[in-house]
């Protein structure tokens, strides 16, 4: 990865891959039961304006093909898994603000609409990150639909490798004395090993005693899940982005180093640490990934931290 973010748009380069899993979250919300609603999903996916994500962001299937039984079951299966990672960051957003919290920083909030759907985030200060052309698609799509959020929203627009993100992030309004809530979606593949040990240790700086974490970790290394695992990922995304006719591939963007254990770095930081399997939550969500398909769909480490009062 490159420090230069030219040509880093919504439907290209690293911000397609918000595209994609707002798509998932649209696609979930469009189904009879589903674990969460986001509404603000389909709107945004609608206003790209392009085939291949609109079929991607609807609930049937239908256009994986009726012959491609495992595709299609693979494909579900990660759009349980992204529906699911959901209800652990909006339980997180919860237990956080029931604890007092009164500020969240959603670093990569890429097209999250928490601010704009969760009831415990009202009034709630929400600072989120991204790439700016990721943030003005957002904010003016949803701007232009009239959204209004439940949260007082603030966006950061800067990219987390550039070291003045703290000061853009206070220049904002968040207050470093106050606990924080940290969520951290959807980003660590896209770092190397540096610049994961990097953010942690920045964040870990700006956290008040109190404040909590929570983030989620599919390691790309070796050491957690393997090569193998990744190599079946991005064959499924492959023939994903050929069947919808989209011309990116999301995994492209994946850091190969092998990058630091979350869990074991935030303990040996302060931070008192949780991990869930996110199998485990699947399951537990009434969405177990089909026992063929373990080795191909999404899975990862739910990490919770919290920064113990002194
Ligand atoms: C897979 S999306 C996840 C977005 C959101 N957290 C979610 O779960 O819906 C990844 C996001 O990370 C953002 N991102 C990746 N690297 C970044 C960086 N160095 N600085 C800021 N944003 C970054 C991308 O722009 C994109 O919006």
């Amino acid at each position: 990865m490159t420090d230069n973010n030219d040509g880093w748009d919504i439907t290209t380069n690293l911000g397609a891959t918000a595209l994609a899993v707002a798509a998932q979250r649209a696609a979930e919300t469009a189904q009879p039961n589903p674990l969460v609603r986001d509404e603000f999903a389909a709107i945004l996916i609608d206003a790209v304006n392009e085939p291949g994500w609109q079929a991607m962001a609807k609930g049937d299937l239908a256009w994986m093909g009726p012959d491609d039984d495992v595709g299609r079951r693979t494909a579900r299966a990660g759009r349980d898994y992204v529906a699911a990672r959901t209800v652990f960051f909006d339980e997180f957003c919860a237990v956080a603000t029931a604890s007092g919290i009164r500020q969240v920083v959603i670093l990569a909030a890429g097209l999250d609409a928490r601010a704009y759907r969760l009831a415990c985030l009202s009034g709630v200060e929400v600072f989120e990150i991204d790439q700016p052309a990721v943030q003005a698609f957002k904010d003016s799509t949803l701007r232009a639909h009239g959204a209004t959020p439940t949260a007082n929203v603030h966006p950061v627009a800067v990219d987390l490798r550039d070291a003045r993100w703290p000061e853009m992030l206070a220049g904002a309004g968040w207050v470093e004395s106050a606990p924080s809530a940290w969520l951290v979606e959807g980003l660590l593949p896209y770092l190397s090993s540096a610049e994961h040990d990097r953010l942690f240790g920045v964040v870990t700086g700006l956290s008040a005693p109190g404040s909590r974490l929570a983030a989620e970790v599919y390691h790309h290394s070796t050491r957690h899940f393997g090569d193998q695992r990744l190599g079946k990922w991005r064959d499924g995304a492959a023939g994903i982005g050929q069947a919808l006719d989209i011309d990116v591939d999301v995994t492209a963007f994946i850091q190969h180093d092998d990058a630091s254990d979350t869990a074991s770095w935030l303990t040996q930081h302060g931070w008192a640490v949780e991990s869930l399997d996110s199998r485990d939550e699947m399951t537990r969500l009434g969405r177990p990934v089909p026992p063929d398909l373990i080795e191909i769909a999404p899975a990862s480490s739910l990490v919770t931290g919290v920064l113990p009062l002194p």
